[in-house]
């Protein structure tokens, strides 16, 4: 395996957590220690902010909504995934400061340079050295939501800014990301992460 912080990213129902789920199985039968972190959240002070981020009982002002992100991704950083890097062990990341980017820089319209320098602030520029972004056209990622919290709730046009901020990302840090089309069988994805990260014996 190439790489040991590793995130899966794109828009609400772009199916990331299946995903990790089964990359994490695969990891699980080689024994490769590995640890899965989810954002915002992964330890109490961010879960707690989870709450106030994605609760429809808050109006958080976009500003405040990207500050929260990052409070929660600083102690995630400091308290869950360095210890586990520096320990040797896979961290796989449901989201990342890739998310922050694209959703509060281009979605909200706070500025994809400014976002991208106070998340590099708030981790202390230990960014995930991998990104698997699952692209998906978010008229059909909506269509797929069930229950949707406050950010998920939103138009098909905030989407569609997202979308396009994570493309930008993805052409300007093009070594670090892998754009893969999530409608695709399951399988094939896997195999397509599988080849990337150079995961001997992938099911
Ligand atoms: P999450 O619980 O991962 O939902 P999903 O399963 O749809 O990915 O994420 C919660 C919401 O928070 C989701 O709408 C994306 C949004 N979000 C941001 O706006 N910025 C961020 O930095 C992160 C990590 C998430």
């Amino acid at each position: 395996m190439n790489s040991n912080y590793i995130a899966f990213e794109g828009i609400d129902g772009s199916g990331k957590t299946s995903i990790i789920e089964n990359l994490s199985d695969i990891l699980n039968s080689q024994n490769k220690e590995h640890t899965i972190v989810r954002e915002p959240g992964g330890t109490s002070v961010g879960e707690g902010i989870r709450k106030l981020l994605l609760s429809h009982d808050y109006q958080v002002n976009p500003l405040a909504e990207a500050l929260l992100f990052c409070a929660q991704r600083s102690q995630l950083i400091e308290e869950v995934v360095l210890p586990s890097l520096n320990n040797g062990v896979v961290v796989l990341s449901d989201r990342s400061a890739y998310s922050s980017v694209a959703y509060q820089g281009e979605g909200r319209g706070l500025g994809y340079e400014k976002i991208y320098q106070l998340n590099d602030i708030s981790i202390q520029s230990n960014w995930p050295e991998r990104v698997v972004l699952l692209d998906i056209d978010p008229e059909v990622s909506l269509s797929r939501q069930q229950v949707a919290d406050r950010i998920g709730s939103d138009k098909v046009e905030f989407f569609q800014k997202v979308r396009k901020g994570y493309l930008k990302l993805a052409e300007e840090f093009k070594d670090s990301f892998l754009i893969l089309n999530a409608e695709n069988n399951i399988e094939v994805n896997i195999e397509a992460i599988c080849n990337w990260l150079e995961i001997d014996n992938c099911k």
